[in-house]
């Protein structure tokens, strides 16, 4: 009954002002019941008085209040949603720092792994050289040319396996002009080619196939029962018993 009478009223002074301020300006009401705020009472609380109306229910101060406590809040929330943007920025470049500094650690961490794997080429390489040292290079291959101590052939194959090669075989015209002209003349080398197993059939010890190369001297390799291992002498292969002492060329593993 009385929100009723305060709607009223409220509905009366809207009119009255829209009436007022209809030249001017677009009425500031439009929805007086619910907009008539601190200053719409305060303007009411004559006609309230008038009509005797308990203070309580239309306390002026209290609707202040209220709309002060609105303002209050509104500003808290302008406020909150500050900080919360600006927490939002605050966190993006937080984000973007986490972000330069991964591929900065990224980078660094794929920095030091191409330094190992230098380091590790660099290993392998300088313990192929140490498993080889005594190899040089001769033309495209390593070979180790026994220029002292003569031995038969399999305490000659022997002492290449010690060396991590083996007994050599030559592979082609190529390989036998340049490792000839790392050789002494009038010297028996032996090489790692025999007919151990089959009469005739000159195999590569390293391989177990056929020797990739073969080139006899005058008359060809003898047929004669004992003469099963090959050496290599003033550029040409000839085969001889292998129990003979003769020096020998040693090649590294392919
Ligand atoms: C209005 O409300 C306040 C707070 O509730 C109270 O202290 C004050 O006495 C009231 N005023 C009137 C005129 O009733
Ligand atoms: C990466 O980190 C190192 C060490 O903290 C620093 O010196 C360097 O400037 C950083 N680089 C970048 C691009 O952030
Ligand atoms: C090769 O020589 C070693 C040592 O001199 C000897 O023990 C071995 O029996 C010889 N082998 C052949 C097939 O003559």
């Amino acid at each position: 009954m009385l929100k009723s009478a305060i709607a009223l009223l409220c509905g009366l002074l809207a009119l009255n002002l829209c009436g007022a301020w209809a030249e001017s300006m677009s009425c500031p009401l439009k929805d007086p019941p619910s907009q008539c705020g601190g200053y719409c009472l305060g303007v009411l609380m004559p006609v309230l008085n008038h009509l005797n109306i308990p203070h309580n229910l239309a306390n002026s101060s209290k609707a202040n209040e209220v709309i002060v406590r609105q303002y209050t809040m509104e500003g808290q929330l302008t406020a909150l949603k500050d900080k919360q943007l600006s927490t939002e920025v605050a966190l993006d470049a937080q984000g973007r720092k986490l972000d330069i500094n991964e591929q900065n650690f990224t980078d660094r961490l794929n920095g030091l792994e191409s330094i190992l794997s230098a380091l590790e080429e660099t290993v392998i390489n300088l313990e192929t050289k140490m498993k080889y040292f005594r190899f040089e290079q001769i033309g495209s291959k390593y070979y180790y040319i026994e220029k002292v101590s003569e031995k038969n052939w399999s305490d000659a194959s022997k002492t290449c396996r010690n060396m991590g090669g083996h007994l050599a075989d030559i592979q082609d015209e190529a390989d036998l002009n340049a490792i000839k002209a790392n050789l002494q003349r009038d010297t028996h080398y032996w090489l790692g080619i025999n007919d151990l197993k089959y009469k005739g059939e000159f195999l590569s010890m390293s391989t177990g196939k056929s020797a990739p190369f073969l080139k006899w001297g005058s008359g060809g390799p003898s047929q004669l029962d004992t003469f099963n291992c090959v050496f290599l002498y003033n550029g040409e292969m000839h085969n001889y018993p292998c129990k003979y002492n003769f020096q020998f060329i040693c090649q590294t593993e392919e």
